[in-house]
C-alpha cells in the first residue's frame, strides 16, 4: 500500500483564517537554519526573573543545556503571570468526577490552593531538590501537588494511579523519596479503588518514606499510621497552610520532575526534565499545534500520571492561560456518551486523546455522539500510538463533523513535547503525524545513520537538541548517553526507538517500537517488567512477554511461561498468573494470554528471541535464525 495515494484532507478556509501559524515551510526552514534564534524568540514570550546568557550550551554533548544563566520557575508562567491582571478571574480548571461532581478553580483560586499545598510541604521539611512522589487519582489536588512542588523547587515524581504497589515501591526507592502524596481512593466504572492501601503496601517495601499525606476523596476507610500519615484536610486547616507562598527563583536548568518510563530493562528509567526549556517547549508546541486562543476550553483526556498529562494537561496549557478540563472516570461509564456529554456541557473547543480511546468509543456506534451538540469543537488531537485510518476517519467525520483537523502528535516521555505533528493548516493524511515541529529535523535512517530511501522502513532519529528534551536518566548519565545517543554518536542523532517511514512529501509514518517496549492502549510498558512480575510468582521459572496486534488496545500482551518442576499447568494457574501480574504492576499490564511452554527460543548469549515468538504467534516467516541457540 502506498501511503501517498491515500486521501489527503485539506483544512477549510475558516481553519486557515484563524490559525495562529499561517505558514509552515518558510518558517520551518528559518527555524532550523537558526534554531537558537527561533527558541530565543519563543522564550522571550514568557516571563523570566533573569534572562538567559546563552540559548544553547552544547559543550557537554549529549548533555545539552538550554537558556543557560536564565532564572525562572515554571509556576511563574503557569500561575503567577496570570494572576496579575484580568486573567486571575479566568477559569483555570474545570473538574468533573465520574459520578458528576463538579469543582472549578479560577487562576486566582488555583494560586491559593497551590500556595497552601506548598506551605504544607515546606512544613513537612520538603526542600529544594527533594523528590516528592505523588500517587493520586485524577483529582484537582494532583495538579495542585505538582505545581506546589515546582513552586518551592522540589522535584515531583508522579506515579500513575493505575500502577500497583510493586511499581510504586520501586519508583519510590529509586528516587529515594521521603514524602508520598496520595488519596484515600479513586474510582473507575462505579467501583472505588483503594489507593491508600496500595500506598501502604508500597511503603512497607520502601522504607525511605517518612511522611505520607492523604487527600480525602472517596470516603474510604483507610488505616493511618501515627507520626507518618496525615490527612491533607487536617493540615490544610492549620495556620501553616497559608494561601500565600513565594515562588522560588530557580536556574533554568534546575530539575522540575522525574517521570519513570519503561525501557529495555526491568528497571524503569526516571527521565529528568527541567524548568526553563520544558516551559518554553511545552507552551510553544501547545500554542502553535493546537492553535490555542485565550477563550479556549482545552481537554486533554489523558492521565496526569503520564507525560501527556504533565506536558499537555498541566504545564503547557496553564502557561498558555487556557481553561483545562479534567475528568476522573472512564470514557464509557455509565454510558458511551459520557465524553460527548461533557464536550457539549462545557463547550470544549479542543479534544486531545489516544487512538485506543477513540477505537473504544467508536465500537458503540455513531448514535452516542450524535445525541450531543459537538459544534464547539474546533480541533481534535491524537497521541500515544499510531492511529489506524479507520479510527481517524470516524474521529474526523463523526466527532469533528468533517471540519476539525486532527493533530496527530508524535513524541515521547523523553522528548517532553511534540516532535512531529501537523499544524491546523497542514494537509492531513490519516495515520501520519505529518512533519517535524519547528526547530526539529528528523530522519529515517539505517544502522549507520544514512537516510533510507523514501517509503522504506528505518529508524527514527531526531537530528538536533530541542529545549524540551529530557536532560538525563536520573542517577544514570552513562545509560542516558548510551541508550539515546550512543548509536549515532558521530552524527549526534537522538535515537527514538521507533521504526518509521518517510513518504515523498516528507510525511512521517510511525510503524512502532523496535525495542522491548510495548504500547498497550497507548500506555508504555516494558516486556522485562512483565516478565519479572511473572517470575516473582512461586510457580514460574522463566517467562517471556510479547505484544500482538489487538483491535482496541493496539497491542495486547501475550506471555509464555516455563513452570517450575512439579507444578501442574492448569487453567486456574493461568488465571492466577494473569491476576498476579495485575497485582504486581497494575491492571494495564495484565496479560491477555498466559501460555505454558517447555522452552523459550534464545540466542546463544541467552537472550529471549521475542521476535521469533511474535513471528510464530502471527504465523509469519520466522526470519533470520542464525543467532538462535540449537
Ligand atoms: C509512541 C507518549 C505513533 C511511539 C507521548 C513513542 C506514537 C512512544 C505517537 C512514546 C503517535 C507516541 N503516533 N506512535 N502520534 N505518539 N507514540 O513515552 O512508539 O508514553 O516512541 O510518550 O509512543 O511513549 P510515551
Amino acid at each position: 500500500m502506498s501511503e501517498t495515494k491515500q486521501q489527503v484532507y485539506y483544512p477549510s478556509e475558516d481553519v486557515i483564517k484563524q490559525a495562529n501559524v499561517q505558514e509552515y515551510s518558510e518558517r520551518y526552514q528559518k527555524s532550523i537554519s537558526d534554531r537558537e534564534g527561533f527558541w530565543d524568540e519563543q522564550a522571550k514570550l514568557l516571563e523570566w526573573y533573569k534572562p538567559w546568557d546563552k540559548v544553547l550550551d552544547e559543550s557537554q554533548k549529549p548533555f545539552y543545556k538550554w537558556f543557560v544563566g536564565g532564572k525562572t520557575n515554571i509556576v511563574q508562567n503557569a500561575i503567577d503571570r496570570h494572576i496579575k491582571g484580568a486573567d486571575r478571574n479566568k477559569l483555570a480548571i474545570i473538574w468533573e468526577s465520574e459520578g458528576g461532581e463538579v469543582r472549578s478553580f479560577s487562576y486566582y483560586a488555583l494560586n491559593r490552593e497551590v500556595c497552601q499545598f506548598a506551605n504544607i510541604l515546606i512544613s513537612m521539611g520538603v526542600k529544594k531538590g527533594d523528590i516528592v512522589t505523588i500517587y493520586m487519582p485524577q483529582i484537582p489536588e494532583l495538579v495542585f501537588a505538582m505545581l506546589a512542588c515546582a513552586k518551592i523547587g522540589a522535584v515531583h515524581s508522579v506515579v500513575y494511579g493505575g500502577f500497583s504497589y510493586e511499581a510504586l515501591a520501586s519508583r519510590i526507592s529509586d528516587a529515594n523519596s521521603r514524602i508520598l502524596l496520595t488519596a484515600d481512593g479513586g474510582s473507575r466504572r462505579g467501583k472505588k479503588i483503594d489507593l491508600k492501601s496500595i500506598a501502604d503496601e508500597a511503603m512497607k517495601r520502601s522504607p525511605t518514606i517518612e511522611v505520607c499525606i492523604t487527600v480525602k476523596y472517596n470516603q474510604l476507610d483507610v488505616s493511618m499510621e501515627a507520626a507518618r500519615d496525615f490527612w491533607f484536610h487536617d493540615l490544610k486547616a492549620l495556620p501553616i497552610a497559608s494561601p500565600k507562598c513565594e515562588t522560588v527563583q530557580l536556574d533554568a536548568e534546575d530539575p522540575l520532575f522525574i517521570l519513570y518510563t519503561s525501557g529495555t530493562t526491568g528497571k524503569p528509567k526516571g527521565m529528568l526534565h527541567t524548568h526553563g526549556g520544558y516551559s518554553v517547549y511545552t507552551s510553544t508546541t501547545h500554542k502553535m499545534a493546537f492553535d490555542i486562543k485565550p477563550e479556549d476550553r482545552w481537554w486533554c483526556a489523558a492521565d496526569p500520571g503520564w507525560i501527556t498529562g504533565h506536558s499537555y494537561i498541566v504545564y503547557g496549557p496553564l502557561i498558555n492561560g487556557a481553561t483545562i478540563m479534567l475528568y476522573e472516570g472512564a470514557p464509557d461509564y455509565p454510558y458511551p456518551n459520557r465524553w460527548w456529554q461533557m464536550v457539549e456541557k462545557y463547550g470544549i473547543n479542543i479534544l486531545y486523546t489516544s487512538p485506543t480511546a477513540i477505537r473504544g468509543l467508536m465500537r458503540f456506534g455513531d448514535q452516542w455522539a450524535k445525541r450531543h451538540d459537538l459544534s464547539s469543537l474546533r480541533l481534535l488531537g491524537s497521541v500515544g500510538e499510531p492511529i489506524n485510518p479507520e479510527a481517524w476517519r470516524w474521529y474526523y467525520e463523526v466527532i469533528g463533523n468533517n471540519r476539525c483537523p486532527i493533530i496527530d502528535t508524535w513524541w515521547q516521555t523523553e522528548t517532553g513535547g511534540f516532535i512531529i505533528c501537523p499544524l491546523p493548516i497542514t494537509p492531513l493524511k490519516p495515520g501520519s503525524a505529518a512533519q517535524p515541529f519547528f526547530g526539529n529535523e528528523v530522519g529515517v535512517v539505517d544502522d549507520q545513520g544514512n537516510e533510507v530511501p523514501v517509503g522504506e522502513e528505518g529508524k527514527l532519529v531526531i537530528k538536533n537538541p530541542w529545549p524540551g528534551m529530557a536532560r538525563t536518566i536520573m542517577g544514570d548519565d552513562d545509560r542516558y548517553a548510551e541508550l539515546y545517543w550512543g548509536d549515532y554518536q558521530k552524527q549526534g542523532y537522538y535515537k527514538a526507538g521507533d521504526s518509521a517511514k518517510m513518504d515523498a512529501d516528507g510525511y512521517i509514518w510511525i510503524i512502532g517500537r523496535m525495542d522491548e517496549v510495548l504500547k498497550v492502549s497507548g500506555y508504555r510498558l516494558g516486556t522485562a517488567e512483565i516478565e519479572s512480575a511473572l517470575v516473582s510468582h512461586p510457580a514460574v521459572s522463566e517467562a517471556a512477554a510479547i505484544g500482538l496486534p489487538h483491535e482496541l488496545k493496539g497491542n495486547a500482551i501475550h506471555t509464555y511461561v516455563i513452570l517450575k518442576a512439579n507444578v501442574a499447568a492448569t487453567k486456574a494457574l493461568q488465571a492466577e498468573l494473569q491476576q498476579h501480574v495485575g497485582n504486581e504492576l497494575g491492571k494495564i499490564a495484565q496479560p491477555e494470554e498466559v501460555i505454558f511452554v517447555e522452552s523459550l527460543p534464545k540466542t546463544r548469549s541467552g537472550k529471549i528471541m521475542r521476535r521469533l515468538l511474535r513471528a510464530k504467534a502471527l504465523g509469519l516467516d520466522e526470519g533470520d535464525l542464525s543467532t538462535l541457540e540449537t
